[in-house]
């Protein structure tokens, strides 16, 4: 299937398949154990229904859409996914790209292969900057550091990854990065040459916003990252800590629990972003969907509320907003395109997300994300 002839995230998936080695394909886009979160993730959209209202003709439909005080074009934005310069070695730079063209946030991962002065330069607008909680506590700082001078707007700290969540595909696929001369390697390059060339001709992966965080290693390559991205203790002290130090908006990442999402609150945290990490780490974490309603009852303002995991398609952006999020991220479903076709497949999965989101807009009767909401749902 070429990346032309996709018109859904899930057509591009099947083209990323069939134009990427497997054990590439399968560590984007498996997850943890069974895979079970991710059924429970694509299930929870297939559950909940959209109602469609009788309106007069909804003719003066917008899709702006303000989270935390920002305002962009559409209600949706790029989730942070590091280590995609394994699919293309300018991925950071065509999703951020992208996502300054269609005027929406791209959240830019520490452990990307770009750095983040780099993407702010090449789109001309500072990404959104996600971290773990580094093990070395000094790379913290110069993380923080680096986010300021390049005038990132938000902090995106991610907490539901203290450890890397088992994820069967790669370990049976023998999954190691970087890639080694064995047969099957030059196989997979035979037979995948787009894959191949592009990651022939560019210099080796690394991770420039590690560089010279840690002792002996001038350059920092996958084995060091993984040592220094996270590892560190994740708890309320360090969350504090943090709050103190970054005076721009804060969000949380991975918040599953409406009791955390309270604390955060009175933290001084700005906003959650409910995850399962796309069923990556606990096997047998919820949909973040289906608790979005508990969050809700515990008297937490929509505003402070975002989702991702598992989204695929425009109508599951309405879905979740129905449900109670004030605004949505993807991940696969971008990577999915660029692994399917690059830069004209990403630009032409934005345009499918938001033609989707309006033809579903006009379809039932609402002019404006922001109107959404449970009265749009039902199960
Ligand atoms: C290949 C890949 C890499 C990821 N890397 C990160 C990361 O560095 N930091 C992070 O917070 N989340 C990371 N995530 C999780 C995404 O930010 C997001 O939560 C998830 O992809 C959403 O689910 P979806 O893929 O079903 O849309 C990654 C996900 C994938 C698929």
């Amino acid at each position: 299937l070429n990346a032309d002839r996709c018109y859904s995230a899930l057509d591009f998936r099947y083209a990323a398949m069939c134009n990427t080695p497997k054990d590439i394909f399968d560590f984007i886009d498996g997850g943890a154990g069974n895979e079970d979160a991710i059924h429970a993730n694509s299930k929870s959209y297939q559950e909940l229904k959209l109602i469609p209202y009788i309106r007069d003709n909804v003719e003066s439909l917008d899709l702006n859409t303000s989270v935390i005080g920002l305002s962009y074009s559409a209600p949706f934005g790029v989730a942070p996914l590091g280590l995609c310069g394994i699919i293309h070695r300018e991925a950071e730079l065509i999703l951020a790209r992208a996502a300054a063209k269609y005027n929406v946030p791209f959240i830019t991962s520490a452990a990307s292969n770009k750095s983040i002065a780099e993407i702010a330069n090449a789109c001309g607008v500072a990404p959104w900057f996600q971290l773990y909680i580094p093990k070395i506590e000094s790379c913290l700082a110069l993380l923080l550091n680096k986010a300021e001078v390049s005038d990132c707007p938000v902090l995106v700290v991610t907490v539901d990854a203290s450890v890397s969540g088992r994820r069967l595909r790669d370990l049976r696929n023998g999954f190691s990065f970087p890639y080694g001369f064995t047969l099957r390697h030059i196989l997979d390059a035979i037979r995948y040459p787009r894959w191949a060339y592009n990651q022939i001709i560019n210099e080796k992966l690394k991770f420039p916003n590690f560089e010279g965080m840690l002792d002996g290693y001038k350059s920092v390559e996958f084995n060091e990252i993984m040592t220094l991205q996270a590892g560190g203790d994740l708890n309320w002290d360090v969350i504090n800590r943090i709050r103190e130090k970054w005076k721009k908006k804060l969000v949380l990442k991975g918040v599953l629990s409406e009791t955390d999402a309270v604390k955060a609150r009175k933290m001084g945290i700005d906003a959650v972003i409910l995850s399962n990490h796309g069923g990556r780490q606990l096997n047998n974490a919820p949909a973040p969907l289906s608790v979005l309603p508990r969050f809700l009852r515990a008297g937490l303002d929509k505003k402070f509320l975002m989702l991702d995991s598992g989204i695929r398609s425009g109508e599951d952006i309405l879905v979740g907003l129905s449900q109670g999020a004030s605004f949505t991220f993807l991940g696969r479903a971008f990577l999915y395109a660029l692994m399917a076709g690059g830069d004209e497949a990403v630009d032409r999965l934005f345009q499918i997300l938001i033609k989707e989101l309006s033809v579903g807009m006009k379809l039932i009767g609402c002019d404006s994300p922001e109107a959404l909401n449970l009265n749009n749902v039902y199960i």
